[in-house]
């Protein structure tokens, strides 16, 4: 079958499977082929076993792999035939040298670059769809425009908005697309190019177009409001155990002003996912290096009162279980960053199984879908840890309980079943307040949410 265009995207993970199915499930008439060096990774995207977790994904995947979706290891045959590159490499923090464990590092991304001026051999359009520093659509430029072929690649910025567990939907239904180009005659044009591909999805009021340093910075920026929610309701779940005050019903009374709006508003043991922390750090590194170091404080104390929320955690669970847990059990209800993925990068999860294994307590962690990703995770850390899926199973002689994901199985177990089978005095931790806390408590739990007042048995 001939195709109009032919869409490259370098990079399958969480961001260029999902988007890149959805786009072949929408433009039947384009080829789409996605390509990435991990060769485990492109044999499951060619399985039912996808890399990924997604609800919803299997289907789209299935629905269009073999017709014009394909995924391949072949990175160089991929840049030759394409006429529109995505590039959805991963841009993580820098682990070494200057800017380490602040800056992004752009190695993957640059990497390629050149492998495209290497291969290609028309001119063609490139989409930067990884979260990059702002201005360096400029360096890629720079890469390409080196090449001694006389062809012309126009770099777009269109960064991507999907939240993992919830990608297929996002991406089928966006807030909006942003695309960002070069404000002349071939960026603009190069810019409707792209738009169009959406515009078979997504009305055109949601297509939103700007430059290429509002789009890279609008993605930071995004991602680093969001956060800023979570740490000022979790700063006040703080306050609010202090204070007798429910932090839920402040969330309801706060969020019910239009202008804030209810959304991202739930206190929590603190974010995670590989990339709230990754871009907040790699936008504070960007404000200091041009010497805005109060701006870059300001979005510092973001991660702060992250770190701060997840140590409170734990410090709770140490000091309401009488100082000790030295030998005792406890069960972790989830370690994904979020429910209804396997994703455990960044997971707070992390933070307190290690935590309380430096503390002796025996851990057991349960997870419908991150139990292989936790087990990497956790490697190399001494002390116990077992991993049981079925949450009634792990519960059973433990002394403690703490909720670390909101995953919906969790509210609705059956928790007189597991008190029975629990130590006493039986505690549980509600790191999410997804549970009805006040029948815990009837049931006999010592309870303790977030932000809330305390349900205990003790005089
Ligand atoms: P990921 O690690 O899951 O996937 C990146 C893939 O790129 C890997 O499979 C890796 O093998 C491949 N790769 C690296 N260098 C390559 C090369 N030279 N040639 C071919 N393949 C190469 O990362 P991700 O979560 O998909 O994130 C990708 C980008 O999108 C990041 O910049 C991230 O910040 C951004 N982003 C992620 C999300 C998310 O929900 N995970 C959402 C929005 C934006
Ligand atoms: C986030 C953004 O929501 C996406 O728009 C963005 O594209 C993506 O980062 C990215 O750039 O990678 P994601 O990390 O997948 O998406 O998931 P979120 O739903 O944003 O949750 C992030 C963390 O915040 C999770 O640990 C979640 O449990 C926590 N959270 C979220 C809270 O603690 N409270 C809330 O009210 C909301």
């Amino acid at each position: 079958m001939k195709f109009a265009k032919n869409i490259l995207c370098i990079g399958a993970g969480y961001v260029g499977g999902p988007t890149m199915a959805v786009i072949a499930a929408k433009c039947p008439g384009c080829k789409v082929t996605v390509v990435d060096v991990n060769e485990e990774r492109i044999r499951r995207w060619n399985s039912d076993d996808l890399p990924i977790f997604e609800p919803g994904l299997l289907d789209v995947v299935r629905s269009v792999r073999g017709r014009n979706l394909f995924f391949s290891n072949d990175v160089v045959e991929g840049i030759r035939a394409a006429d529109i590159i995505f590039v959805s490499v991963n841009t993580p923090t820098k682990t070494f040298g200057h800017g380490a464990g602040m800056a992004s590092d752009l190695q993957y991304w640059e990497k390629t670059a050149h492998e495209i001026v290497a291969h290609a051999d028309r001119s063609k359009i490139i989409v930067e769809k990884s979260t990059l520093p702002v201005r360096t659509a400029e360096a890629m430029e720079c890469i390409l425009q080196e090449n001694k072929k006389g062809i012309h690649f126009e770099v777009i910025s269109n960064p991507e908005f999907l939240s993992e567990g919830s990608a297929v939907k996002d991406l089928l239904e966006p807030d909006r697309v942003l695309i960002g180009s070069r404000q002349t005659e071939s960026g603009r044009k190069a810019a409707q190019e792209i738009a169009a591909i959406f515009a078979h999805w997504v009305a055109a009021d949601k297509i939103i177009t700007s430059n290429l340093w509002s789009a890279e910075l609008s993605k930071l920026v995004a991602n680093a409001f969001l956060a800023q929610r979570i740490s000022s309701i979790n700063a006040v779940s703080a306050l609010c155990e202090k204070t007798d005050a429910d932090v839920a019903e402040i969330s309801f009374a706060v969020g019910s002003d239009t202008r804030i709006g209810p959304r991202f508003l739930n206190a929590s043991v603190g974010f995670g996912g590989s990339c709230f922390k990754k871009d907040i750090l790699n936008l504070v590194y960007i404000c200091r290096s041009y010497d805005l170091n109060e701006v870059a404080d300001y979005w510092q104390a973001v991660i702060e009162i992250n770190e701060y929320q997840q140590e409170r955690f734990v410090r709770k669970i140490i000091k309401e279980m009488f100082n000790t847990i030295v030998g005792k059990k406890i069960v972790l209800l989830g370690f994904a960053f979020k429910a209804n993925t396997g994703d455990t990068r960044e997971s707070p999860g992390i933070f307190v199984a290690g935590k309380l294994l430096e503390e002796r307590a025996q851990l057991v962690i349960s997870d419908p879908q991150a139990l292989e990703n936790a087990r990497k995770e956790l490697s190399g850390l001494d002390g116990s840890v077992e991993y049981e899926p079925d949450p009634y199973r792990a519960a059973v002689d433990a002394q403690a309980i703490a909720v670390i994901t909101e995953w919906d199985i969790y509210r609705k177990l059956d928790f007189a079943k597991i008190f029975a089978s629990m130590r006493k005095p039986a505690f549980l931790f509600d790191g999410r307040n997804i549970l009805d806390h006040q029948k815990l408590f009837q049931i006999g739990f010592n309870v303790f949410p977030l932000g809330k007042p305390s349900l205990t048995h003790f005089k």
